[in-house]
């Protein structure tokens, strides 16, 4: 057996991490998603937080799941893992099928559930990564805190003080 590539404290503190900015992520994106039904549900104009919404999917979310598809997901093929990883490639090309969907509504019910869509997709996608795919990195030995430490769209910014 080789070497542990990392200690239980590290691996524990970076998926730690990780989870506390998906639990970021969610909140920031369920106020948005919510906006935008309200408007809809009201008979309000949804535009304004459809704007909003799709401006944070396109600097916070996409980001984040185009960095993870791009490091995590290349490191868990490397480790043999890839049937799960193309399951999860389906989930992720799904997502960013719903951001067109968002994009392109012709109607405010379409944005709307739209957006309730990619909503319970990132629930999914989040919940398989912090539930599967990590531990199973981490079960392998891999450094997993190595590869997203310092990746702000992973781990989000560490707040001040
Ligand atoms: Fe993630």
């Amino acid at each position: 057996m080789g070497e542990p590539v990392m200690s239980e404290r590290g691996t524990n503190s970076i998926t730690k991490a990780a989870e506390e900015h998906h639990a970021e992520l969610w909140a920031e994106l369920t106020a948005r998603v919510y906006a935008v039904i309200g408007a809809v549900a009201r008979g309000a104009d949804p535009e304004p937080s459809r704007g909003e919404l799709l401006d944070y999917l396109t600097r916070e979310v996409v980001p984040h799941l185009r960095t993870e598809e791009r490091m995590v997901y290349n490191l868990a093929r490397g480790a043999g893992e890839r049937g799960l990883v193309a399951a999860m490639e389906v989930d992720h090309r799904a997502l960013l099928r719903q951001v067109e969907s968002i994009k392109k509504a012709a109607t405010p019910l379409e944005a709307a559930m739209a957006a309730r869509a990619f909503l319970v997709l990132f629930a999914l996608r989040m919940e398989k990564e912090e539930k599967v795919l990590l531990p199973v990195l981490a079960e392998q030995g891999l450094d997993v805190r190595e590869l997203i430490e310092g990746r702000p769209e992973i781990v989000g910014t560490p707040s001040p003080g």
